[in-house]
């Protein structure tokens, strides 16, 4: 492994996502917190309306400077405990490939909520599998979550497989939870506990 993949990011001393180590490391990814030098290529990555419409929260047209408030925030919500949220870069070459969080801890509950994104080029290789097993295995293993759950749109069907392949499963329906355009969508609700996810061993080193 090259040296710069051993870095480890400091998290907050005491702070509740402290037992994380960044980056997390997957086969072909790096999960990291942003840093200024990013904003540039996640401008570019994030202005597609493509990504941007099944997420709940990203907005559209996405500029530059929404991109540089991210990357100046970013660190201080992971350091501060608010989300473990990462962006996933290429360990060859170090593309940028797409943005993970968990988010909305409750640590009296041990749950969190799980929202990720692939740049549109990337879509169909597996990442965000990979990453989503890697977020979870840290929210999990490290932060001793007892359930991650994630909200997909009904018409995001490459989303739902994504969590299938880690385990999550189908729990209900929110009808008519947000309006896209001039529809109505309804989304679903999806949850994995930890003891499932230890049980459905997929990627290699778990
Ligand atoms: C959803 C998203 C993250 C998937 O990323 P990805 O890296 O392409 O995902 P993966 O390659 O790991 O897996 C995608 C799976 O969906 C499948 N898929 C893709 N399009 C599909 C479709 N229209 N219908 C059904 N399955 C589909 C793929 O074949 C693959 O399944 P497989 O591994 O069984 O072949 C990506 O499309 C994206 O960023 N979308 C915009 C943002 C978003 O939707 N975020 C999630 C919000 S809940």
């Amino acid at each position: 492994m090259p040296r710069r993949e051993r870095v480890r990011e400091e998290l907050q001393p005491g702070g509740p996502l402290e037992p994380v180590h960044l980056p997390l490391v997957t086969p072909r990814m790096l999960l990291r917190t942003a840093r200024p030098v990013d904003a540039q290529a996640l401008a570019t990555v994030l202005n597609d309306r493509s990504v941007s419409r099944p997420t709940l929260r990203m907005p559209y047209p996405y500029t530059l400077e929404h991109a540089r408030r991210f990357a100046t925030r970013n660190p201080v919500q992971v350091s501060s405990g608010e989300a473990l949220s990462l962006l996933a870069f290429a360990r060859e070459g170090g593309e940028l490939l797409g943005g993970i969080a968990l988010r909305e801890f409750d640590w009296r509950d041990r749950r969190a909520t799980l929202g990720y994104w692939i740049a549109r080029r990337h879509w169909g290789k597996g990442l965000a599998t990979e990453a989503v097993e890697a977020v979870c295995r840290a929210g999990f293993r490290q932060l001793h979550l007892h359930r991650i759950e994630a909200e997909v749109f009904s018409f995001n069907p490459a989303s739902a497989r994504v969590l299938g392949h880690v385990g999550f499963r189908l729990e209900g329906t929110r009808r008519q939870v947000a309006r896209k355009g001039v529809r109505w969508v309804d989304s679903q609700i999806y949850g994995l506990l930890a003891s499932e996810f230890q049980a459905s061993a997929r990627v290699p080193g778990r």
